[in-house]
């Protein structure tokens, strides 16, 4: 990712955050939306779960700068996230409910670009964790594109894959989602 797009990320991660649990409901609603079945796998209290996220977020993106100091936790916490159930194809519905509280918490502020600068740091993230969870045939690569240079060395040799994934997807990550949560309009390529 560019300089640019991370500052993006941080400001516009700062307005969402002074929002404060209220974010972090949102998201699990949206998540939940998107796959109702997923609720299952959170046995513990939900109110520390949305704290554990909001801060997880909060390092991640406040790191973008600096990736390479939380690359091991991050690769940590994905291969605890096995533990849960979590599958590959449940990052693209995580991801899906981040841009949809995003858009709901800033309104007109979320523009294309910024939704565009969101979806390249998600998908350095999500690229990360399921490589170090599922190991590479899983982790996405080409979605995962030249913005994850400094994160992932090797990985712009794949930029070509970029615009195609970029026109296919205009606001969301690609991804299949269970049929009774497609909204009309939508892709669910992937
Ligand atoms: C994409 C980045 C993600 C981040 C930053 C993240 C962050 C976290 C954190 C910090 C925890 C708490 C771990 C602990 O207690 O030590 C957690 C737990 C959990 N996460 Fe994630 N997570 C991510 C992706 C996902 C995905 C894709 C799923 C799938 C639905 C998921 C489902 C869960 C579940 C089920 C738990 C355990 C909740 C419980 O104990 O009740 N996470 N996550």
């Amino acid at each position: 990712m560019d300089a640019h797009k991370i500052d993006l990320v941080q400001q516009s991660f700062e307005k969402v955050a002074a929002l404060g649990l209220k974010a972090a409901e949102l998201f699990y609603s949206e998540l939940f939306a998107i796959d109702p079945s997923l609720r299952a796998m959170f046995k513990g209290s939900m109110q520390e779960q949305h704290k554990k996220l909001l801060s997880a977020l909060a390092l991640v993106v406040r790191s973008l700068h600096t990736p390479e100091k939380i690359v091991g936790a991050v690769e940590k916490l994905a291969v605890k996230h096995l533990d849960y159930g979590v599958k590959p194809e449940h990052y693209t519905y995580v991801g899906n409910a981040l841009l949809r509280t995003l858009k709901k918490g800033l309104g007109s502020e979320f523009t294309p670009e910024l939704s565009d600068a969101w979806v390249d740091a998600f998908r350095m993230l999500a690229h990360i964790m399921k490589k170090a969870a599922y190991g590479s045939a899983q982790a996405g690569i080409r979605g995962a594109s030249l913005s994850m240079r400094s994160w992932c060395p090797g990985a712009e040799s794949n930029h070509r894959h970029r615009d195609f994934q970029s026109r296919a997807l205009p606001t969301e990550l690609p991804g299949r989602r269970p049929a009774s949560s497609r909204r009309g309009g939508e892709r669910g390529a992937l």
